[in-house]
């Protein structure tokens, strides 16, 4: 126990395994032995404790990390509110009473902002690289399919006619700002907050700026009070992963789509998939599923944590321990779901000629007909509306435009002439697109050509 002196009964059983946070901030001992080691070592530097004393200390952290590690030592949740005082327990086992020195200055308040801040920096990089590795593969599979036609859609709609590899592009440019947000998240993060004591600071010498770069921290936080109830930069980090888990469901959604055989426009690998266990001819993509389902739960997560901050008075109160779960929840959902989208992309299949007959029958090139009547002069309302009246006339004469002569297209409107069949070349169709950020195949290269050298 770390609060003896005033307590005649041991805490209650059951307020004990209520209140133990053990078994899900074990996961921080990794970062709570490096903060205590830089902090040991400010101790000496500042001459609060000796060399010795310093040496004991972090020989028996390294040596608890081992145990941790190999097994040997699991603390349980009966025993120990928080891996914290789990940690100083065992040190004091194995070193007696100089391991009493090392909490000197310390609250394990500000251990623990300090310890989420060091794994949030840590969990932020990993998923940024995570990140990394699925732009890398949509952009693979795009300059596979710079030419692969596909339906674009408005409301579900068939709208105008893109690339594959545009519609995969798409989605690199929102990975890249899920990646900006990480970035910031590490920002945000990257303030040490040890030495802000309980609440208020300490009346020790403690050298704060000495233990910065020990963690690698950019700087200090400027006020304790705010340092030990702040946390901020776990909304910030939940937040970025409702952003990024919501952009890999819109994927998940396109993916279940497409390979249904509505669609039939890829097919995804058995290993991706599953079966069904009443229907012999069912191929799901489950896996597609459950990453679109599990951003149900992130968002959760975040409501959860910004529902316990509200209203909390400063600074720290225990409510700040229930932060916890839904970090590591959040951080675990996400990271395994990028890793599974990648690689369902990686071993899907993509029927590349699936749309290129059947967008010849179909009126998605409408707007260009339109704005070939444009470039002749004709204010685009009054184009739109012609070329309303060259579909009609197409659907009760059952007809597609590339079944149209020039003749039919100048009985509606005689300003046509042969070069307005050349809006009805689906094969061209991307070709012809002029402006900056469209699906022609030449800025699609150039764009992955881009994508490329930055992240290859
Ligand atoms: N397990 C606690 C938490 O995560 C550690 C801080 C405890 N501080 C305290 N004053 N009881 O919030």
């Amino acid at each position: 126990m770390l609060w003896g002196g005033r307590f005649d009964k041991k805490l209650d059983k059951k307020a004990m395994s209520f209140s133990s946070s053990l078994n899900f901030d074990k996961i921080l001992i990794f970062e709570d032995i490096e903060g205590s080691i830089a902090h040991a070592e400010m101790l000496r530097s500042v001459g609060l404790i000796s060399q010795e004393e310093t040496d004991k200390i972090t020989e028996g952290l390294s040596r608890i990390k081992d145990e941790f590690k190999g097994g040997s030592w699991n603390p349980s949740e009966e025993e120990f509110e928080d891996i914290h005082s789990a940690v100083e327990y065992r040190l004091k086992e194995l070193t007696g009473e100089t391991a009493g020195k090392l909490h000197t200055g310390r609250s394990r308040n500000d251990q623990v902002a300090t310890d989420m801040r060091l794994w949030i920096k840590k969990a932020a990089t990993g998923l940024k690289g995570k990140n990394r590795e699925l732009q890398k593969r949509l952009v693979e599979t795009a300059s596979e399919n710079v030419n692969t036609l596909m339906p674009g859609y408005t409301h579900l709609q068939r709208a105008q006619p893109i690339s594959f590899a545009f519609h995969l592009l798409a989605y690199v440019e929102m990975l890249e700002r899920d990646v900006n947000r990480l970035d910031f998240v590490y920002y945000e993060s990257d303030l040490l907050p040890l030495g802000s004591g309980a609440l208020a600071g300490s009346t020790l010498p403690l050298a704060r700026e000495l233990i910065v770069s020990k963690l690698g921290f950019s700087g200090i936080t400027a006020n304790a009070l705010d340092a030990i109830s702040d946390r901020d930069f776990l909304l910030d980090f939940l937040n970025a992963v409702n952003l990024g888990m919501m952009h890999l469901s819109r994927l998940a959604e396109e993916i279940v789509l497409w390979s249904s055989a509505e669609w039939k426009f890829v097919l995804l690998s058995d290993e991706y998939t599953t079966g069904s266990s009443l229907m012999p001819q069912k191929k799901n993509p489950d896996m597609a599923e459950l990453i679109r389902g599990k951003v149900g739960r992130v968002y959760g997560n975040y409501t959860t944590l910004a529902t316990t901050l509200k209203a909390l008075p400063l600074s720290y109160n225990r409510d700040l321990q229930e932060d916890k779960e839904p970090v590591f929840d959040s951080f675990n959902t996400y990271y395994t779901s990028i890793g599974i989208m990648e690689s369902m992309i990686a071993t899907m299949k993509i029927n590349k000629d699936r749309f290129v007959e059947e967008l010849k029958h179909d009126f998605i090139l409408a707007t260009d007909l339109a704005d070939w009547l444009v470039l002749k002069g004709v204010p685009f309302r009054e184009s739109h509306s012609i070329v309303g009246k060259v579909v009609s006339y197409c659907e009760k004469a059952n007809k597609y435009f590339i079944d149209l002569s020039i003749d039919e297209l100048k009985k509606i409107d005689e300003r046509f002439d042969e070069t307005a069949l050349e809006c009805f070349d689906i094969n061209t169709s991307l070709e012809r697109k002029k402006t900056f950020g469209s699906p022609n195949p030449e800025m699609v290269k150039e764009q992955i050509a881009g994508w490329k050298s930055k992240l290859f």
